[in-house]
């Protein structure tokens, strides 16, 4: 296919070469140029930090702000492969349209009227456009990442508040027996609000029904904060005991990434032999040494550490966390 945008280039009779170099913009504008509209979405500005390619664009059906993401995979097969081989076309067409039905139900699945307090960015809209797949988020202008600098000098209350916030998001997703898969510090955000700050939760595009996980090699999420059933669904290493995956992975990586942020170290939870990942130490039945997240809660950092536990059942559950946060957050505790 020309790399051109159609509309752009004169009659070719009326060419020299010198108009051609200056009518013909350089690969790299024109290609600017072809990626401004993706269907109703006008793409604005390039965001930075994932691993996707994601931008800022207006929704020109009703002018509202969105955040846009493109996957980098899968890819949705040309007809150029459809004349190679029209089975394997057929096939990838087919894998492509449950991809885009499994990012449509879950999307359907966790628009609820409270979604979380405001706590959980939810997908509004997934399609393939050309070869490419794209989501569509509510776009939310001051994000701050969740990070140990930032939150150091807040007090208990402002804490709980954070790790309240997060955890509502979480039990919309829960409640529906949906995981998240791909909790993790940098998947949780804070945005100011007039008493303080609470946190909110983004990126939902590893979501998976607790009943229904996806194959090993499918399965999303972020190694350094897999669960041991994760390591173990995933073949990483074997258990004699039956790790059944579901919600309560999230709870394991999710202490990590709240003990990563509240904690004074600003780091994950030490274990006490050196090990990689949070999850081997599980497996190998490894005592954790939890630090205090300067909440004043001592039921809540509890609970917490204990979702660090190997057997999924044995971690508190998200009703349990929210319950051990308390219901009057205007008083210090
Ligand atoms: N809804 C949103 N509104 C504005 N910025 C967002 C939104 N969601 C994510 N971001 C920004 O884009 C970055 C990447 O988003 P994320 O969904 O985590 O992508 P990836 O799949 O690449 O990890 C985030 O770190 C954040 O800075
Ligand atoms: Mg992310």
């Amino acid at each position: 296919m020309s790399d051109f945008v159609e509309g752009q280039i004169g009659h070719p009779e009326v060419h020299t070469e010198r108009k051609i170099a200056r009518e013909i913009p350089p690969r790299e504008e024109t290609r600017e140029k072809r990626r401004i509209n993706v269907g109703p979405y006008k793409l604005e500005n390039r965001i930075d930090g994932g691993k996707a390619e994601c931008w800022m664009c207006t929704d020109t059906r009703d002018g509202s702000k969105r955040f846009i993401k493109k996957f980098p995979s899968p890819k949705m097969p040309s007809e150029e492969e459809r004349a190679l081989d029209r089975v394997a076309y057929e096939f990838q067409v087919s894998q492509c349209n449950s991809f885009l039905e499994h990012h449509q139900s879950i999307a359907r699945d966790i628009t609820s009227e409270h979604v979380g307090n405001g706590s959980l960015v939810r997908p509004l809209e997934a399609f393939w456009h050309n070869s490419s797949f794209f989501k569509i988020y509510p776009f939310i202008s001051d994000l701050t990442p969740l990070d140990a600098t930032t939150l150091r000098s807040w007090e208990p209350k402002h804490r709980v508040l954070a790790i309240r916030s997060i955890l509502l998001a979480l039990r919309e997703l829960h409640n529906k027996k949906i995981v998240h898969a791909d909790i993790k510090k940098a998947n949780i955000h804070l945005i100011k609000v007039p008493s303080g700050s609470v946190a909110r939760l983004i990126d939902f595009d590893d979501c998976y029904r607790a009943d229904a996980p996806p194959p090993p090699t499918v399965l999303g999420g972020t190694e350094d904060y897999y669960s041991p059933e994760v390591l173990v669904y995933k073949g990483f290493v074997s258990s004699p005991y039956v790790l059944k995956l579901g919600t309560h992975s999230d709870l394991f990586s999710l202490s990590l990434a709240i003990h990563e942020a509240f904690s004074p170290s600003g780091k994950k939870p030490r274990w006490s032999y050196t090990e990689t990942d949070a999850g081997m130490h599980a497996l190998a039945g490894d005592e954790v040494e939890y630090e205090s997240l300067g909440t004043a809660k001592p039921l809540l950092e509890y609970r917490l550490k204990r979702c660090l536990k190997l057997i999924p059942t044995e971690r508190p559950n998200i009703s349990e966390l929210l319950s051990a946060c308390g219901t009057n957050l205007g008083r210090v505790a």
